[in-house]
């Protein structure tokens, strides 16, 4: 049986208080930690940078997953390294050499993550799958919190886990946008294993409680 990942997007906490809420998020059971890092290039948004992923390190037991919608990708990605994440993720079409990416990341000591926005094919995938640790399906397209799930992403997600089967290798696959306790069955059903949710968590008082109930909807 896969073993579940739930990953709390750090985009829909309050940012004025950082620190606490990655403390309170691990507290309630969080897996790791989404860190949405936005250039207001690659998405119309802007969010945080390598020197916030460095101040949160020392709060945050749990492994950070670095998601890159910036370009161009491999400086922030190396700085990210420096600055302690521990999966770094970017999409393929924000880097002119894909591959030359996922080496400079997993020379850094990191895991090494591809994401795949709604229209994207994984095509890419087929080259490249040998030095990728995680594939990222987008669900929603990127750029905010607390947009509605697109359902076409079960599909892909569904290719994808085909690929990362026949890869024979250990690959993540996270879905990442609109999940939320009704739909995290379904998301896991078309055969996700790691699952990011902002709004869903953060937008709610008690996040042990919809951690809990996501688990119970894995059960
Ligand atoms: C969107 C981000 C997501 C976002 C998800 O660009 O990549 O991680 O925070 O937020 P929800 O769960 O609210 O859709
Ligand atoms: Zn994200």
């Amino acid at each position: 049986m896969a073993t579940y990942r739930i990953a709390p997007s750090l985009l829909s906490a309050d940012f004025a208080r950082l620190g606490e809420e990655v403390r309170d998020v691990v507290a309630a059971g969080a897996d790791w930690l989404h860190f949405d890092v936005m250039d207001n290039h690659y998405v119309p948004n802007l969010t945080f940078g390598p020197m916030v992923c460095q101040a949160l390190r020392k709060h945050c037991p749990v492994p950070i997953d670095v998601h890159l919608m910036v370009e161009p990708v491999d400086a922030l990605a190396t700085a990210f390294a420096k600055a302690g994440a521990n999966v770094i993720s970017f999409h393929p079409d924000a880097s002119t050499h894909v591959d030359r990416t996922l080496q400079l990341i997993r020379g850094e000591g990191c895991q090494a993550g591809l994401v795949f926005n709604p229209a994207a094919p994984l095509d890419v995938l087929e080259w490249v799958i040998d030095k990728v640790d995680l594939v990222l399906v987008m669900s929603v397209n990127p750029g905010f919190g607390g947009q509605g799930f697109i359902d076409s992403a079960l599909r892909k997600v569904e290719r994808a886990r085909r690929l990362i089967e026949a890869s024979g290798r250990d690959i993540r696959l996270e879905v990442d946008g609109g999940i939320k306790v009704e739909n995290i069955r379904r998301v896991a059903d078309a055969g996700a294993d790691t699952f990011v949710a902002g709004s869903a968590i953060f937008g709610q008082p008690d996040y042990k409680a919809v951690i809990d109930a996501m688990r119970r909807a894995l059960a």
